[in-house]
């Protein structure tokens, strides 16, 4: 937690940034346990160039931003070459930077740069699907069936009498299918290929050698420019099921066919073999979607994941029984494992926050995202604060997707002339998609572009952003003491200079009006400090304390507010 050891010597105490080692040191072994890591959109985060998209240098000139919020590391969305049709999760080329975010110079840079202010740089691996521009597709469609060019993808022949229907009826995770017909070079139709996302994402067969080789490779050239950790994509699905059978109704754990497979594992013991290998704790953090808590824990095996994210607390709705629950259970679930959890409120795919939990629904599936659901934006912005300081005092490490610290709220009118997910689109329209939690940041100023372009820009945000954005943006916020980010700042300091906040053990107070059957979720982390949620209707006594460090929503009268949380010092 604190930065002070982060570093060898010279890289916090070296005035030039660029002079500093691009190392993280091991002296603090275990700082993912704790650490708070802040998600970078980069698309979205600020455009250093003016052509209204973000970019590095973008990010370069905020690094003092997030350093003051008090972040121990940033989690870069894809920053690749690519085309875009996935926002950045359809890899072109591993091994570069889009030339619209910058280049590998700026990147090296960036990581140097952050490391000197103690922040640590994790960064994206995709590797369960690559661009179809790669030029390992682009060869695999110019070869013909069976060649060795086509193994390193699922190609195979149509079913039915002239190979027109689809090889097996797997859904794709963005909904519609997943198979798409190729064309032969004499324009005859050819074979199919297998993308669970869209088809410019072709599922890569880990079943090749190549394929483990380029990922083992990809590992090694980003730790070798000093980046902390892989945040890694979709990390459940890279293994298939080599018949391709239909996924079975009734398919027990590790039965699904593309889904959870066993063999996934030996991914990943591989690649911590190869973070293991380097100084300072590189560590691996699993993008796993997995219901069943004891199947999820086998990716944090000690020789496997360092840590992977926490689904089913950001999924539950603001309900004290539901919350408790989920607490209880993930915490079960990595007991055994040895391995911290994480707390994460919302990220580049789901509804911001300040939205869902304005709604009559305060739960996230992505199954019923609609548009104009009615929504009440001052009671979701007063439970995302409350949610804010309650993932806080949890053990274990915390992610803040951008803009959640100023409480933006999905943005909802953005004309649909200008929406760009595909999951909106192969929805046929009625999934709004995920744009709405990615409109760029406003920083400063009365009106779009609100600081996100620099003055003068030639080009408008790549999203646009809601008129009604004044309040919210980083300028107005910082010189508010009642702004989310007046709250996130002081949460985070006081989560840093509190030995007993991060990892460690959490107990609660259940009884004398504590416990979920009362709707008030409290807690103490160590000695000396209580945490207390609000989510029954109606004002609630805390327990007896010494200071009130923080609080969501203002006591009244010595009681906390419902929808509220305070942190409580609770002995000297
Ligand atoms: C992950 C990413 C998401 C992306 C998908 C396909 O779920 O978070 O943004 O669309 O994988 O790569």
């Amino acid at each position: 937690m604190d930065t002070a050891v982060l570093s060898t010597g010279t890289a916090t105490n070296s005035a030039d940034p660029k002079a500093a080692p691009i190392a993280p040191s091991a002296t603090d072994p275990l700082w993912w346990r704790s650490a708070v890591i802040y998600q970078i959109y980069i698309r979205s985060f600020a455009d250093g160039n003016g052509d209204g998209t973000g970019d590095l240098a973008g990010v370069r000139s905020r690094l003092s931003y997030l350093r003051d919020l008090g972040v121990d590391a940033i989690w870069f969305t894809p920053w690749y070459k690519s085309p875009l049709a996935d926002g950045g999760y359809d890899v072109e080329d591993y091994f570069g930077i889009d030339p619209s975010f910058g280049d590998l110079e700026q990147a090296e840079a960036l990581i140097r740069e952050a490391l000197a202010l103690g922040i640590r740089t994790i960064i994206d691996i995709v590797p369960n699907h690559i661009s179809d521009q790669h030029p390992w597709f682009k060869a695999a469609l110019a070869s013909p069936p069976g060649s060795p060019e086509r193994e390193r993808f699922w190609f195979r022949p149509g079913r039915g009498t002239n190979g027109d229907e689809m090889p097996n009826h797997w859904v794709s995770n963005f909904q519609g299918d997943t198979w798409t017909r190729t064309t032969n070079p004499d324009g005859t139709p050819g074979e199919w290929y297998l993308h669970l996302f869209t088809p410019e994402q072709p599922d890569l067969n880990w079943n090749h050698p190549d394929v483990r080789t380029l990922h083992e490779d990809v590992l090694r050239f980003w730790f070798d420019r000093g980046v902390a950790g892989v945040r890694i994509d979709s990390a459940a699905l890279l293994i298939k099921d080599p018949e391709l059978p239909e996924v079975p109704e009734d398919a027990k754990p590790g039965e699904h066919p593309n889904v959870d497979r066993d063999e996934v594992h030996d991914v990943y013991r591989a690649w911590r073999a190869i973070a293991d290998s380097y100084p300072g704790s590189r560590v691996l953090v699993g993008e796993v979607w997995m219901p069943d808590t004891e199947r999820f824990a086998k990716y944090l095996r000690e020789d496997e994941m360092h840590t992977a994210f926490n689904f089913d607390f950001m999924a539950r709705p603001w309900d004290a029984d539901q919350l408790r629950e989920s607490i209880d259970s993930m915490l079960a679930a990595h007991a055994p494992v040895g391995a911290p959890s994480t707390w994460v409120l919302s990220n580049h795919d789901v509804t911001r926050p300040v939205t869902r939990y304005g709604r009559e629904d305060t739960s996230f599936a992505f199954s019923t995202k609609r548009f104009h659901t009615p929504t009440d934006l001052a009671l979701g912005m007063r439970r995302a604060r409350a949610a804010a300081l309650l993932s806080a005092a949890l053990p274990g490490s915390l992610y803040v997707y951008q803009g959640d610290e100023l409480g933006l709220p999905e943005a909802e009118s953005i004309p649909l002339e200008s929406l760009q997910d595909p999951m909106h689109f192969r929805s046929e329209g009625v999934d709004p998609g995920r744009d709405g939690c990615r409109v760029p940041l406003p920083w400063s100023g009365a009106e779009p572009p609100y600081g996100f372009t620099p003055e003068g820009a030639s080009s408008a945000p790549w999203l646009p952003q809601p008129a009604d954005w004044a309040n919210l943006t980083v300028e107005a916020e910082a010189g508010n003491s009642g702004s989310m980010l007046s709250l996130y700042r002081t949460a985070l300091s006081i989560r840093r200079s509190h030995p007993a906040l991060g990892d460690g053990e959490l107990t609660w107070l259940d009884g004398d009006g504590f416990g979920p059957e009362s709707g008030v979720l409290a807690f103490s982390r160590g000695l000396g400090f209580v945490s207390v949620t609000n989510l029954s209707g109606a004002p609630v006594e805390l327990p007896s304390y010494t200071r009130l460090l923080l609080a969501s929503t203002p006591l009244e009268d010595g009681l906390l507010p419902s929808d509220s949380s305070a942190w409580l010092r609770t002995q000297h």
